[in-house]
């Protein structure tokens, strides 16, 4: 632990130790991965968020990032637990670096998934919702969600790893081609992701994913 001691806050390795609202949520409302596009690794958020006050009544995390990502995701559930959506939309990383007392600087982006991780999972319940408007289906847009999802084999994002072949859409029909064959590791979790990104949007009416090769 020493070489935590030199690195971190107390309050930092506390909750690394013991970090709250870890775990899941099988009745969430919404939930979200998020990765980070600095370092590959990656947070799930869930929310439960109450329907007439759009305040979030539970908050919880699974974490596949280093101690300060547990840490600073574990401060952040602290911190908008209870709060409205615009509310906790308002959270900065800053805030969260300052409540754990500093973070070394080549840890904050490890703060700035925890935040990014929030806005997903909240942006997604408001277009899930029709509360915000989703932007027009089209191939870059579509193109930008999947930037989101990080390939876990390379620790990059699956746009830049190449392995989305191909994108069409049509009249809310959203087809996607995938250069990797079903059976690697990997293909379930990616399918399953870009379903949880793309399919319960209001105006995607058909989503078919198709894994080539094998
Ligand atoms: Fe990747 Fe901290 S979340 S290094």
């Amino acid at each position: 632990m020493s070489f935590y001691k030199n690195m971190y806050s107390p309050k930092l390795i506390e909750l690394f130790r013991n970090p709250k609202n870890v775990g899941e949520m099988p009745d969430a409302d919404v939930k979200v991965t998020e990765g980070s596009l600095a370092c590959g690794d990656m947070i799930t958020i869930f929310l439960k968020v109450d329907e007439e006050t759009k305040r979030i009544t539970d908050i919880k995390f699974l974490s596949y990032g280093c101690a300060a990502n547990i840490a600073t995701t574990s401060i952040m559930t602290e911190l908008v637990k209870g709060k409205t959506l615009e509310e906790a939309k308002k959270l900065t990383f800053k805030e969260i670096v300052d409540a754990l007392g500093g973070l070394p600087p080549v840890k904050m982006h490890c703060a700035v998934l925890s935040i990014d991780g929030l806005r997903s999972a909240i942006r997604k319940y408001e277009e899930e919702r029709g509360i915000v408007e989703v932007p027009e289906l089209d191939e870059s847009f579509i193109r930008s969600r999947l930037r989101r999802i990080i390939n876990p084999r390379l620790g990059r994002d699956i746009v830049s790893t190449g392995i989305i072949e191909k994108i069409s859409v049509h009249e809310g029909i959203v087809e996607i081609d995938v250069n990797m064959p079903e059976d690697q590791e990997f293909a379930g979790y990616i399918k399953e992701e870009i379903r949880e990104r793309l399919e319960r949007l209001p105006n995607v009416k058909e989503l078919k994913i198709n894994f080539l090769g094998g």
